[in-house]
């Protein structure tokens, strides 16, 4: 029996992979590499090319790897393009995954493991925000997120597929083989290291008088090894057979993008150039995980909860990787 990871050729799907092999699971992956890089996945762990919407493809390879469970972190994940693309984004993140959920329940696949985010809550209400806070996304991406978390809920009442949908906030950290490297790369702590690498002049602050101690925005962030041990834990907890069930993954706690800054120039020991620009629009002030019902759900732990590890990593693997993985991988 073999466990399907879509966009385990991404950021945090190829994390997933080694972890899963390393754990003596049998994997299997499809990617249609529009952001991911081959590279990412040892050559000897099964890959296929193509869409998570490719019904006789997706059909095709739970057969062949007789798949129990999928692990789904296939989708894109720029906000700002899902604002100027919205149509191929719900084609992508949300069109795509219901053929996918076709496919598996189609196929016998009754474990779905859902990478979900914080997005889906729109802009809080209560921080740490808890799984039960309304949701009302602020553009299509959490959108997109949001409808599929419905797909599921719809999904077990009708065919009995139990899912855990994790609502990352955001990941962090590498390990030694797989790191973080989007294009363009948006999110914050790669790009404050390509800073500190002299691949980028300096780092831009969006934003540097909400009010929060220093002026800048909160966020809460998780190590990938974490994130994905989170994965682990629910894939047991859906056999062991658990219900259905929505989770925060976070650390509960927040550091603001000076702090987030500050302790990568101490990690790296370099000098990393920083200036404050207007507010992005859409970006919220705080945002922090509720992280208790995750740890109570499915017994998560954290090993690395600290911002230093998670930027030590990174660090590590891009001081390997300064130009990311190679090119058209
Ligand atoms: N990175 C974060 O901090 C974060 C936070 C919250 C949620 N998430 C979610 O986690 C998941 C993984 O994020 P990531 O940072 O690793 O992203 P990523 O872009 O590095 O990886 C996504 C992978 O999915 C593949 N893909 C996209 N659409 C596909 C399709 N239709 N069919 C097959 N493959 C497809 C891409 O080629 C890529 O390899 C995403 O679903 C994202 O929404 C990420």
């Amino acid at each position: 029996m073999s466990i399907l990871v879509t966009g385990g050729a991404g950021y945090i799907g190829s994390v997933m992979v080694e972890m899963l092999a390393g754990r003596g699971e049998s994997v299997v992956v499809l990617d249609n590499l529009s952001r991911g890089h081959r590279a990412a996945v040892e050559q000897a762990i099964p890959f296929y090319r193509g869409d998570v919407g490719d019904r006789p493809l997706v059909e095709r390879i739970v057969h062949a790897h007789q798949v129990e469970a999928c692990i789904h972190f296939a989708a894109w994940i720029e906000v700002g393009e899902s604002v100027l693309a919205p149509a191929s984004f719900y084609q992508t993140n949300a069109a795509q995954s219901a053929a996918l959920l076709a496919s598996l329940v189609a196929s016998g696949v009754r474990r779905f493991v859902f990478s979900s985010t914080c997005a889906v809550y729109g802009e809080p209400r209560t921080v740490p925000i808890p799984e039960d806070h309304p949701q009302w996304p602020r553009n299509p991406y959490g959108w997109s997120k949001f409808f599929t978390e419905r797909m599921l809920g719809d999904c077990d009442a009708a065919y009995g597929l139990k899912s855990v949908s994790l609502r990352y906030f955001n990941a962090a950290g590498a390990t030694a083989g797989c790191g973080e490297d989007h294009h363009p790369e948006t999110h914050l702590i790669p790009n404050v290291l390509l800073a500190a690498l002299g691949r980028r002049p300096q780092v831009a602050v969006f934003g540097g008088d909400y009010p929060t101690p220093d002026g800048t925005a909160i966020r809460d962030y998780v190590h990938v090894v974490d994130l994905c041990s989170a994965h682990l834990l629910a894939l047991d907890y859906l056999r062991a057979g658990g219900a259905s069930d929505f989770l925060n993954l976070g650390n509960g706690t927040g550091y603001s993008v000076l702090e987030v800054i500050e302790t990568a120039r101490r990690v790296t020991g370099r000098a990393i150039p920083a200036r404050i620009e207007a507010r992005r629009a859409g970006d919220a002030v705080r945002l922090v995980a509720s992280a208790e019902r995750v740890r109570r759900v499915l017994g998560w732990q954290p090993a690395w909860p600290g911002l230093d590890s998670m930027i030590r990593t990174a660090w590590d693997w891009r001081q390997a990787h300064p130009d990311g993985y190679p090119k058209g991988s």
